[in-house]
């Protein structure tokens, strides 16, 4: 088996990575194809020095653009890609446009793809990632769905290809640094406040609207607990353009600071008292029995319903008043987190992904439904 792994965003990194290691330890041989789509350092690079990745054997330097733009160019490189170096298998991750473009790339120049996190939905088609997850779903050979309800989404819509339950990768990961991150992270010596929520906020439909930015805004800043807040780029331009990065920047019950690494990160979600989001892996970490936190889903809605039943994550939406009651609440409660295990798996999400590709390698040869 030859296996292509195609990624490009931080997340995708780091849930990717668990899946590489697996390779690397069955000797299977693979190509690690990046688009380019995060490209700064602290979006990027940190993460494969971090987790000890290999460095991609191509970068496709497709960089930022509109929606069409970035899948469309993506598409392009990657179907050149796969072309001049004809994998057995190729693999995506998630719901980005490095997604899309993949699964369609791949999949129509006749290879064999794999969706790793398959069968989330939304139901929002505000999201482009909810386009993204349905049409990867609707075109890929595996489909390696987190759990059973992921499963049960990609047959009620009678997909073509092959479902697997896996558990998240995620999980793996989180596994896997929690420990060398208590060891090697500082970040807590330059944290101003004693105790402190973590807050991320990227999704388009929420920042790209500036009613919803500054409701945000509000929220942080009357959050009962201060906040420690790693602005993603996409964030900080919105909030320089708006005129609202100085404000948040002299707010005392703010610590603004730029993204960070994976063991910053799992620290920071370590030592947190609660988290406020609408970032979709950091919903799926919250339940990892290391980090087991209390999340408050900055969204209308999740694709992670399984954090929400687990009792992990509760959907506030984006209005400052209704956020703030559940959130003082639960500050009023004594900030107890659930003690369940999580509903992503026990941290073998990877062995069973490549567990699966090798016996449909051996079983079905490359030319079951039509793919080869
Ligand atoms: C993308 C994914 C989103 C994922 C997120 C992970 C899509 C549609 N969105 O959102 O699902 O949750 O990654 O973080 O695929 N930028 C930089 N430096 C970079 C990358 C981006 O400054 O290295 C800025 C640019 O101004 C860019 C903007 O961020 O226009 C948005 O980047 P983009 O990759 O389009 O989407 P994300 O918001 O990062
Ligand atoms: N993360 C990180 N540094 C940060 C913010 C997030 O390492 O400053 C990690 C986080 O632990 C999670 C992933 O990035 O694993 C989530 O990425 P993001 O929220 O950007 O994307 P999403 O999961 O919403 O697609």
């Amino acid at each position: 088996m030859s296996v292509a792994v195609i990624l490009g965003t931080r997340p995708e990194i780091i849930k990717m990575a668990p899946i590489v290691f697996e390779l690397q330890k069955r000797s299977i041989p693979f190509r690690l194809i990046h688009t380019g789509q995060h490209y700064d350092d602290n979006l990027s690079n940190i993460f494969f020095e971090e987790l000890g990745l290999p460095k991609p054997n191509c970068f496709l330097g497709v960089g930022s653009g509109s929606q069409a733009e970035q899948t469309a160019k993506a598409m392009i490189s990657i179907e050149r890609e796969l072309i001049d170096h004809g994998p057995q298998v190729v693999l995506v991750q998630g719901d980005t446009n490095t997604v899309l473009a993949g699964a369609l790339a791949g999949s129509k120049a006749g290879f064999a793809v794999g969706h790793v996190e398959a069968g989330l939905r939304s139901f929002d088609l505000r999201m482009p990632e909810e386009y993204n997850r349905r049409l990867a779903d609707h075109v890929c050979a595996y489909l390696f769905a987190p759990t059973e309800h992921n499963a049960e989404n990609l047959r009620k819509e009678a997909v073509l290809g092959k479902i697997f339950v896996t558990g998240n990768t995620v999980i793996d990961a989180c596994n896997r640094y929690v420990k060398i991150a208590e060891s090697r992270s500082k970040i807590l010596d330059s944290i101003k406040f004693p105790e402190f929520c973590l807050v991320t906020a990227h999704r388009a439909e929420n920042v790209d609207d500036s009613k919803v930015l500054k409701s945000f805004m509000e929220i942080f800043e009357r959050s009962p607990v201060p906040v420690v807040y790693p602005v993603h780029p996409r964030t900080r331009k919105l909030l320089a353009q708006s005129h609202m990065l100085g404000i948040i920047e002299r707010s005392s019950n703010i610590q603004l600071i730029d993204p960070v690494g994976y063991f910053d990160f799992l620290t920071l979600m370590r030592k947190c008292r609660y988290i406020l989001t609408d970032s979709g892996g950091i919903q799926e970490e919250a339940t990892a029995p290391s980090i087991n936190k209390k999340v408050f889903v900055l969204r209308l809605s999740t694709e992670r319903t399984e954090a929400v039943e687990s009792g992990h994550a509760e959907v506030v939406g984006t209005e400052p008043d209704k956020v703030l009651r559940s959130i003082n609440k639960y500050v009023s409660e004594g900030m107890i987190a659930p003690l369940v295990s999580s509903p992503y798996g026990q941290g073998d999400a990877a062995v069973k992904t490549i567990d699966h590709l090798i016996s449909e390698m051996e079983i079905s040869g490359k030319d079951q439904h039509g793919w080869q």
